[in-house]
């Protein structure tokens, strides 16, 4: 079997378009809906990120800004950024870009910005609403996933789902919300004894662990859905999942590529919610 590509990117593209009457009417009503995205210090890799997500906001016409400080800005600075953000009627979402630099304590930073405000759903109180399966704003990637497993018609209720890795970005709120769908769900660590033996259970695998390349094929059940959440840059310089695709879709039944998989979502899933954040706000 060789899998179908699951791709992001045109599903990406076909979110933004259904986006734009939803738009267009916000702004009869006065509503252009506001990003600002706070960046510290000067991870390349953040700065790439952080540049896309502003560029892709304002092609579409929503606002947005970036604001960078230099690694040194104190807790208490930045803390007190995100209270006038809180505060300011025109900024509808507030991201603050993660990595810190080590001497901030990110959940401390995390749980300052409003939770109406917290369009990457990582505060305590929308991760504690989406856990009762009442959520308000879900984190980006996960979020992307079910709208990828949606669009390619995936079976999720009565679905064996495996997720590997269990960060409170990604494979948390994935297992979450594969479980509201019906699955049955596993989540997997980086201390799961006989990890093959539980991959070869999935028939959704969502792989989201940061390790290039660690899932192959053996490892993955015949017909299996994946999702490579995973993008590492090779030392040949070339952009690699955590699944190694090459003997993974000659497994699989669909399959994610990296890049042009789940990265795409994310940023439409963050517009959707800045969306969301605009209305709940305004009306
Ligand atoms: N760093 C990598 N991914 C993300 C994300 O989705 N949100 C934030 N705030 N930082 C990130």
């Amino acid at each position: 079997m060789t899998a179908r590509i699951i791709d992001g990117k045109q599903l990406a593209e076909k979110l933004k378009l259904q986006l734009v009457p939803q738009l267009a009417r916000l702004k009869e009503q006065g509503i252009v809906p506001s990003l600002t995205v706070i960046l510290v210090g000067d991870d390349p890799a953040s700065q790439v990120y952080v540049n896309h997500k502003a560029n892709t906001f304002n092609k579409l016409g929503l606002t947005s800004s970036v604001e960078t400080y230099p690694a040194q800005m104190t807790e208490a600075e930045l803390l007190e950024r995100i209270h006038t953000l809180n505060n300011d009627p025109a900024v509808n979402g507030i991201l603050v870009q993660l990595p810190l630099p080590p001497h901030f304590n990110a959940d401390t930073v995390i749980e300052a910005i409003s939770p109406a405000k917290d369009v990457d759903g990582f505060h305590v109180s929308n991760a504690g609403a989406l856990m009762i399966g009442k959520p308000t704003f879900i984190p980006c990637t996960p979020y992307g996933v079910m709208k990828m497993l949606e669009d390619e018609q995936v079976n999720i209720r009565g679905a064996e789902a495996v997720v590997v890795g269990a960060s409170n970005i990604v494979g948390k709120p994935m297992a979450l919300l594969l479980q509201k769908a019906g699955a049955t769900v596993t989540i997997c660590n980086s201390k799961t004894r006989d990890l093959g033996a539980q991959t070869r259970r999935a028939d959704i695998l969502v792989v989201a662990t940061g390790k290039p390349e660690m899932i192959t094929g053996d490892m993955i059940k015949p017909g299996a859905v994946v999702i490579d959440v995973g993008i590492n840059r090779g030392q040949d310089g070339k952009l690699k999942g955590d699944v190694q695709f090459e003997s993974a879709r000659e497994v699989a039944s669909a399959i994610t590529p990296v890049p042009g998989g789940v990265g795409p979502m994310t940023i439409v899933m963050l517009l959707i919610n800045t969306v969301h954040a605009a209305e709940q706000q305004n009306l």
